[in-house]
């Protein structure tokens, strides 16, 4: 990969020339954005997040794949963001969208080879784009080979020992271990048919029957992993995005759960009483995987995807010897109200400060509702029920595409690392029309049709307005069917459009490299109520959120709406003083 010139290095290159030639002095500076780089680069990072389903399909057979990702990195180096994160692309029937692996060390063929991967990272970082690939080690596919000798073996033998198998209560055992429920609805526990025919033991899976839940009190499966590990990282991965981080161990002797009546589907819990989230133990399997990457050198990283709250318990996977960064889905689920906005923000930076970590900001990824639509829900919207033809509350797109843009350049503008989900740098709301029929999350399936889950938000991306499948796939093909209204959002639309929103994030994180905001501290500016200002490396960010307007004073460089001598409500600005 090409190490572009050090902050440090450059701005040494910088004082030497200083009163010889400013000039070259300027051309340096530019040469060398002054965003972290080397080890560190992960602090300030923009990482763009690629579920490979739905961004390009290069064969033409409806579902994007590696190729497709690979033909088209030029428009994220366009984008000009620092790394990408893919979802998974292994081996997998599918049953979660590839969350369900059957083979760890293989691409799916649906996505294309393991040379596919790794012309795809080579590709990558010969443009300058770090990869971070997923990693799921909460559950396996019931497909994997494991979970298939598990069930052809005998109850407590130790092929079951790798996964969660347990006698059933009741006189006959016809009943689960305990009361634990699925993420995706339904009952965690599932019974099995012994190799002599009859019914026997259960298997705990926290998500679909077909993700069974690995033993990780098991030392072979601890070992298994740290192979996968090095599998990826000597294929050149520069990190693991770490699916469900905070599942892995549950509490001794599985005992019953009573959930909360928040209904917080992926499992958020306010206390550490839930069995199986966030247990103390999880913690350890962190500190071996940091030690496995750190044989790699400093800048492989870790990110933790474990919906845990408050933020100061979130803040223990990001400790100096575990995790590197996890998502700030607190942030994520902060509605739209600037006394929580900035409160959220000011615990943030508090918190992960104090174990030495940035913040990793995020607005959408591909198991929430798109904030371009989420930010204008006026109703209960509980994460992961989605949103349907019947559901209640419908979002207003204007009004969900303003907010969403003022959001997100308050989010571009905060010190720390930001993941941008695909398809949001179009302003790309949920697609809340999906036909029931065209429905494949399995949490549709398991409620039935109940809660519409997750398919609104996975939608194949439009590239082109006038090509078929709006260029996603040149057979017209897509896996879920795309808006027609689209079309005015594809990207070539959007290309170099003054006021578009693909224009707003291409220039928002020019400027956020120029300025170095990313690794800047923040200092809170109190411009009155419902208005959250603050100043960055010497940028100072403005979002109103009051229904008045507010005053500019300096000169604008960024702006989420069309602004003159003041800030109209639901706008963001930047301003150099
Ligand atoms: C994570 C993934 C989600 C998946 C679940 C089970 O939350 O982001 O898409 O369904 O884990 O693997
Ligand atoms: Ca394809």
């Amino acid at each position: 990969m090409t190490t572009p010139i050090s902050r440090r290095a450059c701005l040494h290159a910088v004082q030497a020339l200083t009163l010889v030639d400013v000039t070259a002095a300027e051309a340096l500076l530019h040469a060398s954005p002054p965003s972290e780089k080397g080890e560190d680069w992960w602090r300030s990072a923009v990482i763009y997040q690629i579920y490979p389903r739905s961004f390009a399909d290069a064969n033409g057979d409806g579902i994007g794949d590696l190729r497709g990702v690979t033909e088209r990195l030029s428009h994220l180096v366009d984008l000009g963001v620092d790394a990408v994160w893919l979802s998974p692309f292994y081996a997998s029937p599918q049953r979660d969208g590839g969350y369900d692996v059957s083979d760890y060390r293989q691409v799916d063929p649906l996505f294309g080879t393991l040379d596919d991967a790794d012309t795809l990272i080579n590709e990558a970082h010969r443009v300058g784009l770090r990869v971070i690939a997923d990693i799921v080690p909460n559950h396996t596919s019931s497909e994997h080979a494991w979970f298939k000798s598990a069930l052809a073996s005998d109850a407590h033998s130790p092929d079951r020992e790798r996964y969660m198998f347990r006698d059933g209560e009741g006189a006959h055992g016809e009943l689960p271990p305990n009361n634990w429920l699925s993420v995706f609805g339904g009952p965690a526990w599932t019974r099995v048919n012994e190799p002599d025919g009859r019914q026997g033991q259960w298997y705990l899976h926290l998500f679909d029957p077909s993700q069974p839940d690995l033993n990780w009190d098991n030392e072979e499966v601890r070992a298994e992993f740290d192979d996968v590990l090095r599998f990826w990282m000597d294929r050149g991965v520069d990190g693991l995005r770490v699916d469900v981080a905070h599942g892995l161990i549950k509490a001794q002797g599985l005992p019953d759960y009573v959930p909360h009546a928040d209904g917080g589907s992926m499992g958020g819990d306010e206390e550490s009483a839930t069995p199986y989230w966030g247990q103390e133990g999880v913690h350890e399997v962190w500190r071996r995987w940091r030690s496995v990457l750190a044989a790699y050198g400093a800048d492989r990283i870790l990110v933790a995807e474990a919906w845990i709250h408050p933020l100061k318990r979130m803040a223990k996977w990001v400790r100096p010897d575990e995790m590197h960064q996890a998502f700030n889905f607190t942030f994520l689920e902060c509605p739209w109200d600037a006394k929580a906005l900035h409160s959220v923000i000011e615990e943030s930076l508090t918190e992960f400060g104090a174990v030495g970590a940035p913040s990793t900001w995020v607005m959408s990824n591909h198991d929430v509702v798109r904030h371009a639509s989420r930010l204008a829900v006026f109703g209960e919207n509980p994460q992961g029920h989605g949103i349907g033809p019947k559901s209640a509350h419908k979002p207003d797109r204007i009004v969900g595409l303003q907010r969403a843009r003022a959001l997100t350049l308050l989010m571009l503008g905060l010190p720390g690392s930001s993941y941008i989900y695909q398809g949001e740098e179009l302003g790309l709301p949920e697609h809340v029309e999906l036909p029931d029929d065209a429905r494949q999350d399995p949490t549709w399936l398991r409620t039935d049709g109940e809660r519409y889950g997750r398919d609104g938000c996975r939608v194949p991306l439009p590239w082109t307005a006038s090509e078929p499948a709006f260029g996603f796939s040149r057979t017209g093909r897509t896996w879920l069917p795309q808006p027609r209204e689209w079309a005015e959002l594809a990207r070539d639309v959007q290309e170099g459009k003054e006021g578009s929103t693909l224009q707003m994030y291409t220039s928002a994180l020019a400027h956020r490299r120029t300025y170095g905001l990313g690794s800047g501290t923040l200092e809170w500016v109190d411009l009155g109520a419902d208005v959250i200002a603050f100043d960055n490396a010497g940028v100072r960010i403005i979002a109103n959120l009051s229904a008045v307007v507010v005053p500019i004073e300096g000169q604008v460089i960024a702006s989420s709406a069309p602004v003159h001598s003041v800030i109209p409500p639901s706008t963001t600005v930047w301003v150099t003083l």
